[in-house]
C-alpha cells in the first residue's frame, strides 16, 4: 500500500487501452460529484490534433513529454476522478504524481475482450496510434506483459472488467476505494 498522507484526495484509473477507465471515469465522477478529467482528451485538445497524428508526426518521445506536462497539470490540480492514458505509468515522474494525487485504481480485462472492446469503438481505432507492430490481440498481450509489473506496483487496488458493465465496474471501483481507505486508515473524498 502506497503512503496517501498529504495527497489531494483525487481517483486515478490506470489500465491498459480498452478497460474502459474513460467510460468508468465519468459514471463514477457522476456518483462522487467531483469533476472527470481525462488525460488523453486534455492532451489532444491543447495539441489541437488526435493522438495517432501525434505519434505520426513528432514520434512518441514527444507524446511522452506533453502526456507528461498534461498529468502535471492535471494531478496538481483541484480533486477529480482522472482517467490516464495507458501509458501514463510508464515514467517515474508520472507515478509519483498520481501517487501524490491519491487513490490509483488499475483496470483490468482479459486480453480477448481488450482486444473486442477496442475493435468495437471505431473512434478508438483511428484516433489512437499502434504501440507494436504485432496486430491487436498480440499487441495487447505484449503491452499487458510489459506494464503489468508496473500498474501491479503503484495500483492501490485492481477491479477486473471482465463480463461487467461500466456501471457494475464503476460500483466494483467504489467498493475497492472504500477498502484501500479503510486499509490505510486514510480520509479519500472516494
Ligand atoms: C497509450 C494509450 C492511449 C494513449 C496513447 C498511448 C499507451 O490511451 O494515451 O495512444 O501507451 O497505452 P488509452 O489507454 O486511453 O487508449
Amino acid at each position: 500500500m502506497t503512503d496517501k498522507a498529504n495527497t489531494q484526495h483525487g481517483l486515478a484509473l490506470v489500465g491498459v487501452r480498452g478497460t474502459g477507465k474513460s467510460t468508468v471515469g465519468r459514471i463514477i465522477a457522476r456518483g462522487l460529484c467531483l469533476p472527470f478529467v481525462d488525460a488523453d482528451a486534455e492532451l489532444e485538445a491543447r495539441a489541437g490534433k488526435s493522438i495517432r497524428a501525434i505519434f505520426e508526426d513528432e514520434g512518441e518521445g514527444a507524446f511522452r513529454d506533453l502526456e507528461e506536462q498534461v498529468l502535471a497539470d492535471l494531478t496538481g490540480g483541484p480533486p477529480a476522478v482522472l482517467a490516464t492514458g495507458g501509458g501514463a505509468v510508464l515514467r517515474d515522474s508520472n507515478r509519483r504524481r498520481l501517487r501524490q494525487f491519491g487513490l490509483i485504481i488499475w483496470l483490468t480485462a482479459r486480453p480477448e475482450a481488450l482486444a473486442a472492446r477496442i475493435q468495437s469503438n471505431p473512434r478508438g481505432v483511428a484516433d489512437r496510434p499502434a504501440l507494436t507492430a504485432h496486430g491487436t490481440l498480440a499487441e495487447i498481450s505484449a503491452i499487458l506483459e510489459a506494464r503489468t509489473p508496473i500498474y501491479q506496483t503503484i495500483a492501490d487496488a485492481t477491479v477486473d472488467t471482465d463480463g461487467r458493465t461500466p456501471a457494475e465496474v464503476a460500483d466494483a471501483v467504489l467498493e475497492a476505494c472504500q477498502s484501500a481507505e479503510r486499509r490505510s486508515g486514510g480520509s479519500h473524498t472516494t
